[in-house]
């Protein structure tokens, strides 16, 4: 396969992309996630990279999982012209992102990402970040990679779990940006993820990138229009944080899929969304066996009807992205369009009360 690029995004087999990025005689490093540690390995090694499996988990994504890197890379006399390389999942591609962008004020990175969640979102636009005292990406940086090596290849041996997870960004970048792929991928989905081959896969994701790098190269810093890749994020994060602190985990993508299904409810209260096109959103995605929030909440925290809605307002009030009274909300006006809008959080609790 010819490595095509988009932005600074090249589809290709890695042992394509990595000669473009280690020629100059700079050494190069590359953390690994351990899970994929065997596949490239040999890659790595016939290229003279230097390179640390690192066992990843959101856990790991941490100060600890930082030390780690820096730690190593000091051991092994990295200097600033240094490369290093992310090679994994969204944990792995975020916190070597970071490790980059802070050790000795900041080296070249790029990343290989290796899980679909990874390559349709997390790996592509240049944020970097850990967990820190139990928020999500509280710590980091905007810092662009040199270069994102996307080979869907790899995608073949991904668990179904991880697969479904990646889909929901997938969905959530199409409703943001492509009606007509939105409704053929769901199509497509319905006949089993597991069976899309890898022509499929690459389509969507390179459709995918596609869409994200045009808005990201619109607001780099998320200052206006980037603010639409969150969209599901403010109902579905406070989902994932709820089942996470019943100890039920849900993947990140359920969460969001069940976000993007509340999304299209708060589109229809606030009156810029057709109910018909919101409950068509709300079925597509529960025919790919998503649930929605409260299906979430009763099933992994153990939460009766009565208790959702007061659950959910809670982490409203307590969400990172509100200020002060105001809360960030991504609206759907339809396929294809949506809008980010400042809402009252007790609006959005009046409406989280009437729809649960
Ligand atoms: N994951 C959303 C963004 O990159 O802005």
């Amino acid at each position: 396969m010819e490595p095509v690029s988009v932005e600074n995004v090249v589809f290709g087999p890695f042992g394509q992309c990595l000669p473009s990025l280690v020629q100059g005689g700079d050494r190069a490093f590359a953390v690994v996630d351990s899970a994929v540690a065997d596949r490239f390995a040999p890659v790595l090694d016939e290229f003279g990279v230097e390179w640390m499996a690192f066992r990843a988990s959101e856990e790991r994504k941490s100060f600890e999982g930082l030390q780690e890197i820096a730690g190593w890379l000091l051991e092994h006399e990295a200097d600033r012209g240094a490369l290093l390389l992310g090679i994994g999942g969204g944990v792995t591609t975020d916190l070597t992102g970071f490790a980059a962008s802070v050790y000795k004020r900041g080296i070249r990175y790029a990343l290989v990402p290796t899980t679909l969640l990874a390559q349709v979102d997390a790996a592509v636009g240049g944020k970097t970040g850990i967990d820190f005292h139990g928020c999500k990406n509280v710590i980091g940086t905007f810092s662009m990679p040199e270069a994102v090596c996307v080979d869907t290849a790899v995608l073949a041996s991904l668990p179904l779990e991880e697969l479904r997870s990646g889909m929901a960004e997938a969905l959530k970048t199409l409703v943001i940006g492509d009606a007509a792929m939105y409704r053929e991928a769901v199509e497509r989905m319905r006949g089993g993820m597991e069976r899309l081959g890898d022509n499929e896969l690459s389509a969507l994701v390179r459709r995918c990138v596609g869409i994200k790098s045009g808005i990201v190269a619109a607001d780099r810093t998320e200052k206006g229009e980037r603010m639409k890749l969150n969209l599901g994020h403010t109902l579905g994060h406070a989902a994932e944080s709820v089942c996470l602190e019943a100890g039920r985990p849900v993947t990140h993508g359920e969460a969001v899929a069940a976000g993007i299904i509340a999304a299209a409810a708060v589109s229809w209260k606030k009156g810029v969304l057709d109910r018909s096109l919101a409950e068509s959103i709300c079925n597509d995605l529960k025919s790919l066996g998503y649930s929605d929030i409260p299906g979430l909440l009763s099933r992994h925290a153990g939460l009766r009807e009565e208790e959702i809605a007061p659950k959910l307002s809670e982490f409203v009030l307590n969400d990172k992205k509100r200020n002060k009274d105001f809360i960030n909300f991504v609206l759907i006006r339809g396929l294809g369009s949506v809008m980010a809008e400042v809402l009252d959080v007790n609006e959005l609790q009046g409406i989280i009360h009437d729809l649960y």
